[in-house]
This record gives structure tokens, sequence and C-alpha cells, in this order.
């Protein structure tokens, strides 16, 4: 069963799916069942200070207390926050050279944000 807003990553071709709509199937591309992004934890390694997304005051997210390189090889590829019941969410995507931050276009109180580096995979940050 999915849940709304999982992540999901085909190994193969490396299509990467949001679930908009919960069910009981196994999501597949590329004829095998596509990974689960997991999320990866603030004590996990010592890469948490460049990859946990913060919240700076009530408009705008930043990837990492020292920001993260946005360099063509390793970079953010988007930033995406939600609301407690995952009834709202922003979502940027970003290119190489971009800062990697985000400005909140809603007013919405939001609760926490993902970001997904193209190395590191997904991060967390609560607000
Ligand atoms: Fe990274």
């Amino acid at each position: 069963m999915t849940e709304r807003l999982e992540l999901y990553r085909c190994e193969i071709c490396g299509n990467i799916v949001q679930v908009m709509h919960e069910g009981i199937g196994e999501l597949v591309c590329c004829n095998q069942p596509m990974k689960k992004l997991e999320i990866h934890l603030k004590h996990e390694e010592m890469l948490g200070e460049k990859h946990i997304p913060v919240f700076v005051g009530d408009k705008e997210i930043q990837v990492g207390s020292i920001p993260h390189p946005m360099l063509s090889e390793h970079h953010i590829e988007f930033i995406e926050c939600f609301s407690a019941d995952k009834k709202h969410i922003e979502i940027k995507f970003l290119s190489p050279n971009e800062e990697p931050k985000m400005q909140l276009i809603k007013n919405e109180n939001y609760a926490g944000a993902f970001e997904y580096c193209n190395i590191h995979g997904l991060w967390l940050g609560e607000r």
C-alpha cells in the first residue's frame, strides 16, 4: 500500500514519481518494482548539515544550515514542503548553479519539507 506524497525511483531509468492517490498495487517501471525513497535521518552520517531543509522565517526554505553545493554533478533537484495533513504542498525544481532555496508562495503553516539530492537522496526538515 502506498501513502500520499511518498516518492519512488526506478533504479534502471531514474524516473522518480510521487503518490497522489494511494493504492494497493506495486509501482513498476522498466519491468521491475520501483524503490521507495527512504528519508535520511538527522543523525545519519555527517551529511545532515548540508541536506536538512531549514525554514527561514515564514517565506523561505533553504537546504542545509550550510548551503548544499549546486554543481552539475551534485545538486539539489527539488524542495517540497507540506502541511501536517498533507493536503497542501509547494514544490520547486532546481537547476545547477541556482541557490538551494525556495520562496514560499502560499500562506500555509507548513509542517515540514523534503529535499532530494541527486547523490545523497531524500532528506526531511521539520518546522
Ligand atoms: Fe548532497
